[in-house]
């Protein structure tokens, strides 16, 4: 696409947010094009505080299908729109309702901390929800509690080590962070001697065990932009290097390794985000009786983090 054609879309996009009255929401992982034209940018949990407080009729959101879910339990009388229909996460397709109902039956007294990575359906037998920038704080409000952690097992071992909480994890994974290996990071420490390395706590335990920083995307973020070095290793999904550069200029990011991309992140295009909002399509819902069980663990975890 050249720019003229980008800009005409661009346009379109625009005029159509406005007569539709939308709201573009994107994850970090998003494409830049993507990112660019999103009223809000963000990691899960913010984009999940953006869908829950918006006065928009229609919300686009630029990520993968359970954050589009998640949007539609919070705001159901909005319509939640994906881009890209087949935009989905294998990580949450590693467990479903029938799964979880049997670990539960194994554990009857555990609190469920569920990844919102994860199904309606799950979420709807789980207690509470997390994601990876406030899990810590979810499990901390669960004080005394036996836990069952899913579906990441990286995520949960990073919590169970942090919180020094056992913590039963389900042994699910995200397959581009789980590419990430410790010679990722024996190497990048050779090539870039002193230079710090922030990895998401999706990464592999030999991986989070190894890094200077573990935290969500924002996190990862944050801790860029506040430090006074000017050099870092990154152990995530490559599209935060888009924002990483938009905020910190000057400083230098380097991969962790080339294989961190999100197939499913990369499938929302400026033609889908125009046409999804032209066509009102694909909408994703949630029926009535799945999302009365699962809006509380939601919300549970919203009220959490404001404390
Ligand atoms: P965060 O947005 O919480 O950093 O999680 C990353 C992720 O994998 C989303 O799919
Ligand atoms: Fe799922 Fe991993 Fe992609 Fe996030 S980066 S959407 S966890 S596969």
């Amino acid at each position: 696409m050249n720019e003229e054609q980008r800009k005409q879309l661009v346009e379109e996009i625009n005029a159509l947010r406005r007569e539709r009255n939308a709201v573009i929401l994107a994850h970090y992982y998003q494409p830049p094009e993507v990112q660019d034209i999103a009223d809000f940018v963000g990691d899960s949990l913010q984009l999940a505080q953006q869908a829950a407080a918006t006065t928009a009729d229609v919300i686009v959101f630029c990520g993968v299908h359970f954050m589009a879910e998640s949007a539609a339990i919070l705001s159901p009388e909005k319509i939640v729109l994906l881009p890209e229909k087949s935009a989905g996460c294998p990580m949450a397709d590693m467990i479903d309702a029938e799964d979880l109902r049997a670990e539960k039956a194994k554990y009857p007294t555990a609190k469920v901390v569920c990844y919102v990575n994860s199904s309606a359906e799950v979420k709807a037998e789980s207690d509470i929800c997390c994601t990876s920038s406030n899990a810590e704080k979810v499990v901390e409000s669960l004080a005394g509690e036996d836990i069952l952690f899913v579906p990441d097992a990286n995520l949960g071992n990073y919590i169970a080590a942090k919180t020094n909480r056992p913590i039963r994890v389900w042994a699910g994974f995200c397959p581009t962070h789980q590419r990430l290996t410790k010679d990722d990071v024996l190497r990048s420490r050779r090539e870039h001697p002193g230079v710090k390395i922030l990895v998401h706590p999706e990464c592999r335990e030999e991986v989070w065990r190894e890094a200077d920083y573990v935290g969500s995307t924002a996190g990862i973020i944050k801790y860029a932009e506040n430090s006074p070095d000017q050099e870092f290793i990154i152990g995530t999904e490559c599209g935060i290097l888009h924002e990483l550069k938009k905020r910190c200029p000057g400083k230098k990011f380097y991969l962790l390794s080339e294989n961190a991309v999100c197939p499913n992140m990369k499938k929302t295009s400026l033609e889908k985000v125009r046409d999804s909002l032209l066509n009102l399509s694909p909408r994703v819902t949630v029926s009535k009786e799945i999302r009365e069980r699962a809006v509380g663990a939601l919300e549970r975890m919203l009220e959490v983090t404001k404390k």
